[in-house]
């Protein structure tokens, strides 16, 4: 059956480009469990798929030219929905950062880059349609960025078979490089990959590092929920304090003379702590730990062991907070509430910080309570109970 979302979506189509779009793609967006700023320091993440998406309608136009629109208002002013331009000119480049269709753009433009079968480029007609909350921490951006990939798969003849995207790896590097490219975003390859190989009813341990192995955990027991929690904010630090960090990881390990985060051990990190700034050290403290954190919280996941899960997501969420401050208040709040209830396993902060969402790991039994206590504390946060999903696909071309 269809779902609404898609529905929707064809309807919207239909009614602004006056013809049915023949072309329908959709990605999830996701949510980490455990792992929170190791992808770009090559450790582990644990992600799963949401049942939250992006669709794509679109087909073929006959107007010489290249129309997006996106039916959401969230965060975008009425007249930034809609970007046209014909497609006798080159591709436009990255337009002022923050604007939607930078994310269309920057994946059109790697594919015209990277893949050789695309030979000419023709005129189209696509429409985002999308519950995935903008901005949130569930990575609304790369479930645009890999929606629009298969929007282009199923648009470009020839194109499912490019050498350059054969496989899911290399549609999520092509996601990322768009994302770094475009928007300008120096996102690790995390979200990409979710969306793309989100597994129904599993988690995925993501190692973050060549040749980007993952393993599907199950994530299926009945008496389990994932719920995610919306705080609703999101602190303008969260833009540049992601570049900052990165630099910070990229420091100290340039001073512990090693390839990267994944290589150093907790006692070579308190072996050189000398050689960094309180700072770095404190950044470093967080990524080491926490890589190890996550094979472990996977583990525990792997043998139903939800009270280990539960503490290795406190563990985790301490950490975010005092050592690599990428928390807020607010997400603090909902952390706080989540664990006062009885039921709870664990709860955490979840995706880049400053605002966003917490995830938390609870008993099914006693869902309504935890959200009644949340929403009678913090009246605004938004819930979502989710279940782990399956990643991108095209459904109708
Ligand atoms: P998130 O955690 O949701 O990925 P980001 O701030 O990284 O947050 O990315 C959100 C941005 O992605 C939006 O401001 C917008 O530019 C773009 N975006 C995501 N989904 C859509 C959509 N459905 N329509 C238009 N733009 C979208
Ligand atoms: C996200 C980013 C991911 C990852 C995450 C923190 O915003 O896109 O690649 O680094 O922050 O774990």
């Amino acid at each position: 059956m269809e779902s609404t979302l898609v529905q929707e979506a064809k309807t919207a189509f239909s009614s602004h480009y006056s013809y049915e779009g023949s072309i329908i793609v959709r990605a999830p967006g996701r949510v980490n469990l455990i792992g929170e700023h190791t992808d770009y320091n090559e450790g582990f993440v644990l992600p799963m798929a949401l049942d939250m998406y992006t669709v794509i309608v679109g087909g073929l136009s006959s107007d010489q030219s290249v129309c997006s629109m996106t039916t959401t208002s969230q965060r975008i002013p009425d007249s930034e929905r809609t970007f046209q331009y014909p497609i006798s000119v080159a591709i436009p480049p990255p337009s002022k950062p923050g604007l939607w269709h930078n994310y269309v753009l920057g994946v059109i433009d790697q594919i015209t880059k990277q893949c050789s079968t695309v030979k000419s480029r023709p005129a189209y007609n696509l429409l985002v349609h999308s519950n995935v909350p903008l901005g949130g921490g569930l990575s609304s951006s790369a479930s645009l960025e890999v929606a629009t990939l298969q929007f282009f798969l199923a648009l470009y003849p020839g194109l499912i078979h490019d050498p350059a995207i054969l496989n899911l790896k290399q549609q999520a590097l092509l996601c990322q490089a768009a994302e770094h490219t475009y928007p300008q975003v120096p996102c690790g390859i995390m979200d990409q990959f979710i969306c793309l190989m989100g597994q129904e009813a599993h988690a995925l341990l993501i190692n973050c590092r060549l040749p980007f192995d993952t393993r599907a955990v199950p994530l299926n027991d009945p008496s389990l929920v994932v719920l995610i929690t919306d705080t609703q904010v999101k602190h303008a630090l969260a833009g540049s304090e992601y570049g900052t960090r990165r630099a910070q990881c990229e420091s100290a390990v340039a001073k512990l003379e090693k390839k990267s985060l994944r290589d150093v051990t907790l006692a070579e990190l308190q072996a050189g702590r000398d050689k960094l700034s309180d700072v770095e050290y404190q950044r470093a403290l967080h990524v080491v730990n926490e890589i190890h954190i996550t094979t472990q919280a996977a583990d525990a996941l792997d043998k139903k062991d939800y009270v280990l899960f539960g503490k290795l997501m406190l563990v985790s969420h301490s950490s975010l907070r005092d050592q690599y401050q990428v928390s807020c208040i607010e997400l603090d709040q909902l952390v706080e509430l989540a664990m006062q209830c009885e039921g709870v396993f664990g709860s955490r902060m979840t995706g880049g910080g400053f605002g966003g969402c917490t995830v938390t790991l609870l008993k099914q039994e006693v869902l309504e309570n935890v959200i009644n206590h949340i929403t009678k504390h913090y009246p605004s946060a938004k819930c979502y109970s989710t279940k782990p999903s399956a990643g991108a696909s095209i459904l109708f071309s």
